[in-house]
């Protein structure tokens, strides 16, 4: 049964052959993030894997949302003015749309795209069953487990949806290069599913107020009894470039994030970056919203 059994066992976590491109909740910097719109030009633009940040609607399905709330990529003030909730604590109280106060017919009244440009107007926010169909075979998956205490917290098991949908989907067995790789910050999520699904590679996400959970050779090691990959913030390479040779030592990926055109630092390009990442630091693969300027060797 998903989600149970005491083995936590590992795969055998072997870096790509070649380096891989995620595209970044899809080509976002050219679509609005998360539509199937900027799906299908990430893959036209080369994405080995399309990104999925999922969120669990008030009827129990898993959707493609960054946000716990809808109020930044949608129009729900518009369409549903009254149903938020508000944060009275606050300085000055904040309203908020909770994607997991509507249900899945709902939110499909929501657009999704005009936020980003009128261009896209009519976009809507896809399911994550929507996601795989429009990927197919043309690219992977990668989905993120956006802020799953929150929702175990309303008793519900973002892992256990998240598995199910990979098992109906065909998704668990993976020969050779893997379909789906799964991402999350929570630690508690990443060893739900090592356990759950212990043949799908998973990716722990590390923040910067989590940086010192991989600054020794050591910590890195353990993290490789749960994880098969690191996703640090890029920042935290930078600062430390040997934890790709430790991780690499431990059997662990590295995938940092994000590379953007529109935040490339001290960098001439998001090209450039990319490329000091992936071939001087030697990461395995990037999140970027830029699919067109990864570079390739
Ligand atoms: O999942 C990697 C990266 O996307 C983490 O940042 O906030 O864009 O999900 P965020
Ligand atoms: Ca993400």
């Amino acid at each position: 049964m998903l989600l149970c059994g005491a083995v936590m066992s590992g795969i055998a976590a072997q870096p790509p052959a070649k380096k891989q491109l995620v595209a970044h909740r899809g080509a976002s910097a050219y679509a609005p993030e998360h539509t199937l719109e900027a799906y299908t030009l990430a893959i036209e633009q080369g994405a080995d894997f399309v990104e999925q940040d999922l969120a669990v609607t008030k009827d129990g399905m898993l959707v493609c949302i960054h946000d716990l709330t809808l109020d930044r990529t949608t129009n729900v003030e518009d369409v549903f003015p009254t149903r938020f909730v508000e944060d009275k604590t606050a300085a000055s109280p904040t309203r908020s749309w909770l994607v997991g106060d509507f249900t899945l017919a709902e939110i499909k009244q929501l657009d999704a795209g005009a936020w980003f440009n009128p261009k896209f107007a009519g976009a809507r926010i896809p399911t994550f069953q929507e996601a795989i169909d429009a990927v197919g075979s043309r690219a992977g998956l990668y989905p993120e487990l956006k802020d799953p205490a929150f929702y175990r917290e309303r008793g519900v098991s973002p892992e256990k949806l998240l598995a199910g949908i990979l098992e109906k989907n065909g998704l668990l067995k993976q020969a050779g290069s893997p379909r789906v790789i799964i991402q999350s910050f929570d630690e508690t999520t990443v060893k739900l599913l090592a356990t759950a699904l212990p043949g799908v590679p998973r990716v722990w996400l590390v923040d910067p107020a989590a940086a010192g959970r991989i600054d020794s050779e050591e910590k890195v090691k353990q993290l490789a009894t749960w994880a098969t990959g690191l996703g640090p913030n890029k920042m935290i390479v930078a600062a430390r470039p040997e934890i790709v040779t430790w991780a690499h030592a431990a059997g662990l990926t590295v995938t940092p994030w994000t590379f953007r055109s529109s935040n490339t630092g001290t960098f001439p390009s998001v090209r450039d970056e990319m490329a000091k990442y992936l071939y001087e630091y030697g990461v395995d693969a990037v999140f970027t919203d830029n699919p067109d300027q990864f570079p390739r060797k």
